[in-house]
């Protein structure tokens, strides 16, 4: 249980917040394990019929814990689990997911939303995967999913290059639809998710799936990716990359 990550249904619409504002939303285990339980149970639950991932203003999520990277790179074996079952709980999931993104989003803070069917913006965003900075590789299927979205030129430089995007070029790059001031985000966002919600939902479901294909080559591209991630956490790129971020001086 973590006090991390607020969920909240209001009749159709459940609302996934991730709620650690002191440390930018960056994505702890306990908090991979209930973003993975909400998802998975809002799949089985026929009342709900739009899910919403949410993060507080200035900061949708800071991507991973960089301490958790860290005791996986000193040897630990933290990590694993808890992301996995998160990231094939986003792939697998077959009913519409919206997001409402604001402030950072960075590596799984932008690979998630990959993941989504609807994709609302605050102009003070700022998209990055500095994977590759960090001595890792992309993860979260973002290997396959944003050279399919944005083409290969775009994905290279978003995801190996590590340019970040703002609100604008992520809409030009296809990962946002909607761009928004920061305090009409979470309104624009809802509303989004309740026009999604009065559809018919098998109807939704069907033409979702057909939409995005069988699950099973992105569930593939997720472990194929994680065993080389795993891999590159323990890389001495990694840890230096971690120990500079983790003891920088302010
Ligand atoms: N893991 C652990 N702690 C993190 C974190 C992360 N990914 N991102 C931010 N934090 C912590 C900071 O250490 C800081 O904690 P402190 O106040 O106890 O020192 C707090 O969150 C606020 O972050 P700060 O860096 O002061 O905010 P900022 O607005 O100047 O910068 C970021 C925000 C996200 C740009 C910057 O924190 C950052 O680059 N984080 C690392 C992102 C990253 O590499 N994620 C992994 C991707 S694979």
């Amino acid at each position: 249980m973590t006090d991390h990550v607020i969920v909240a249904d209001d009749g159709p619409v459940r609302t996934v917040r991730m709620n650690r504002p002191d440390k930018k939303n960056a994505l702890t285990s306990a908090m991979y394990d209930a973003m993975a339980a909400a998802i998975e149970d809002y799949g089985g639950n026929a009342t709900l019929r739009c899910l919403l991932i949410a993060g507080v203003p200035g900061a949708f999520s800071a991507g991973n814990d960089l301490n958790d990277f860290m005791k996986v790179a000193m040897g630990g074996n933290g990590l694993g689990r808890e992301v996995l079952r998160f990231l094939h709980a986003l792939a697998r999931n077959e009913k519409p997911l919206v997001a409402a993104v604001q402030g950072v989003a960075v590596g799984v803070g932008t690979t998630m939303l990959l993941h989504c069917d609807h994709v609302v913006a605050a102009d003070d965003v700022k998209l990055s995967t500095p994977f590759v900075g960090l001595g890792l590789v992309p993860e979260a299927a973002s290997s396959l999913l944003a050279p399919r979205l944005m083409g290969h030129r775009r994905a290279f430089s978003l995801l190996v290059m590590g340019r970040p995007l703002d609100a604008d070029s992520a809409r030009a790059a296809g990962i946002v639809n909607t761009v928004t001031a920061p305090g009409q985000l979470e309104a624009e966002a809802m509303r989004a998710a309740r026009e999604i919600a009065v559809l018919p939902p098998e109807g939704v479901a069907i033409a979702r799936r057909l939409m995005r294909g069988a699950p099973d080559d992105v569930v593939a591209r997720i472990d194929e990716e994680a065993i080389l991630f795993k891999k590159r956490l323990t890389s001495a790129e990694a840890r230096a990359a971690f120990e500079a971020f983790l003891t920088r001086k302010r």
